[in-house]
This record gives structure tokens, C-alpha cells and sequence, in this order.
């Protein structure tokens, strides 16, 4: 079953056929909402608000680990995360959809990994390729198939918020590779992979960033809702083909599996030095 994770402006699902909500609890604490069970267009899928169902939760404040963990807990196979973003590069008009392929995190301090503390094993993983080949492959797909338009690559800026940018921000930004600007990528693509969970983002364009094109004189924040809500119709339309064309089972994470640290030393003084 793949499960949807929802950002602001997609607090729910139009369409979304609701069987039941179940609360999960997690050694992380409690994810941002009960997780919706439901169809979309007959196919089962599991949904979750990333900011909560009254989106009450900021980007900073969101608890990743219990989210992803939630998930794979319930036996999700892979993850489509719907994310609102402001765009960078400028040919990206805001009401775009684009199918980010590379991240740079800017956030700090948070919890950013389940393998942390002393009872728990150093774990690195290979991030090279943040989302899953696969997934990105069968979205995008899925897009043409409906002629719904959806941008295939982008570098996703993660910030940490709740604060949009200042421009000089967005510039270096720009110097650094990236494309779009969001809050709530990072730990999220980490995390899933940390959990060997496919992963992938359908970013929804609701702005310019700061200094940029439309939002040179700065962000029209009251723009952005009915720009964001007005593209879910087409995220939705995506979602329902991608969902129809999936096979039952996703792919297998097309990515290594997390591999154990040889960095880790082997006795408990050790340890205990570090
Ligand atoms: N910056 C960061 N996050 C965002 C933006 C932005 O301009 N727009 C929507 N989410």
C-alpha cells in the first residue's frame, strides 16, 4: 500500500474515499495525525496531514520521525510526498508541479535520524539519489499520461521556518544549485530512506521566492492558498493515475538498504569517549 503524505493545501484528499482513521504510536512519539485509510479511485492508500489536520504543526515543529516511522510500522511499501515550495528558478510559474531529483538541507536541529543514542548503532546511509528512481519515474509517467504538466528534476532547498527567505537568502540559495525553496523536505526523504521506504515528492509551486520574478517587491502570502489549492486538482489527477498504473506491489527501494557503520567502535569505552 503506498501512503500520501500531505502538506499545506493538501490537508486532505478531494475524492479520497475514507474508510477509517487509526491513531499509531511510535517509540518517537505521536505522529502530526491518525493516519486515514482510504481509496482514491478504488485503490487503497494510507494519507497523512504532515502539519496536522487543522494545520497546527510548523515546519520545524513537525515530529518526521514519528511520521515515517508511523508508516512503517502500518507496512506502507513506498511514499509520494506532496510538498508546497517557492520557486528559485524562475521559469517555474507559481501553480507549477515539479518532480524534485536532489535536495540541499539548510535545517538544523531537527531530529534528523532513527539511528541515534546509546542503545542504537551508528547506521549511515547512501543519499546520493535522495528520492527513488522508480517512483519519480512512474509520477512522472503518470503526468503525460493525463497531459498534466509536471517539471521532471529540480534541486529542493530545504530552510528551517517558519520564516520565508530574506533575497539574499533565495540568491545564495541560487548559487548553491537549487530550484525551489521549501521547509518540510528534510529529515522527511531521509528518514524514509533510513527506513528503506521509497520515496518521492510532487512539489506544487505556490510562489516565487523571495526577491524573484512576481515576488521581487516581496511574497503576496494571501496569493499563495488559492494558487496551491487550485494545482492539488491536478496533483490529485497524477496521484489517481499513478495509483491506477502501480503494481500491487512497488518497486523494491531501488537504492542500497542502510548498511551498518564500520565506524563504529567495537567496545563500550569506546563508546563512551566519543
Ligand atoms: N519558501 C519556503 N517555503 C515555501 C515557500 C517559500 O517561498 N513557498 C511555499 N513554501
Amino acid at each position: 500500500m503506498y501512503a500520501i503524505i500531505g502538506g499545506t493545501g493538501l490537508g486532505q484528499i478531494a475524492g479520497l474515499e475514507k474508510m477509517r482513521r487509526e491513531v499509531v504510536r511510535t517509540p518517537y512519539g505521536d505522529p502530526s495525525c491518525a493516519l486515514t485509510f482510504g481509496r482514491i479511485d478504488g485503490v487503497e492508500i494510507v494519507f497523512i496531514a504532515r502539519h496536522g489536520y487543522g494545520h497546527t504543526i510548523a515546519p520545524h515543529e513537525i515530529n518526521y520521525r514519528a511520521n515515517i516511522d508511523a508508516l512503517h510500522r502500518i507496512g506502507v511499501s513506498a511514499i509520494v510526498a506532496i510538498a508546497t515550495v517557492g520557486a528559485i528558478r524562475t521559469s517555474f510559474a507559481p501553480g507549477s508541479l515539479v518532480l524534485p531529483d536532489q535536495i540541499v538541507d539548510y535545517t538544523f536541529g531537527r531530529r534528523a535520524t532513527f539511528h541515534e543514542g546509546p542503545e542504537n548503532n551508528v547506521v549511515h546511509i547512501d543519499f546520493t539519489e535522495p528520492y527513488d528512481a522508480v517512483m519519480r519515474k512512474r509520477l512522472a509517467a503518470a503526468a503525460a499520461r493525463c497531459k498534466v504538466e509536471l517539471h521532471d528534476g529540480g534541486t529542493y532547498g530545504c530552510t528551517q521556518g517558519p520564516r520565508l527567505e530574506t533575497a539574499a537568502e533565495i540568491r545564495r540559495m541560487e548559487r548553491d544549485g537549487c530550484d525551489l525553496v521549501g521547509m518540510t523536505g528534510m529529515p522527511e526523504a531521509t528518514l524514509a530512506r533510513e527506513r528503506s521506504l521509497p520515496y518521492a515528492t510532487l512539489a506544487v509551486v505556490a510562489n516565487h521566492a523571495a526577491g524573484k520574478a512576481s515576488s521581487a517587491g516581496g511574497i503576496a502570502l494571501q496569493t499563495l492558498l488559492p494558487v496551491v489549492e487550485d494545482a492539488m486538482t491536478r496533483v490529485r489527477t497524477i496521484l489517481a493515475e499513478f495509483l491506477r498504473q502501480a503494481p500491487a506491489e512497488p518497486p523494491a527501494i531501488t537504492q542500497r538498504p542502510p548498511a551498518r557503520s564500520r565506524l563504529k567502535p567495537t567496545d563500550p569505552a569506546a563508546r563512551k569517549r566519543r
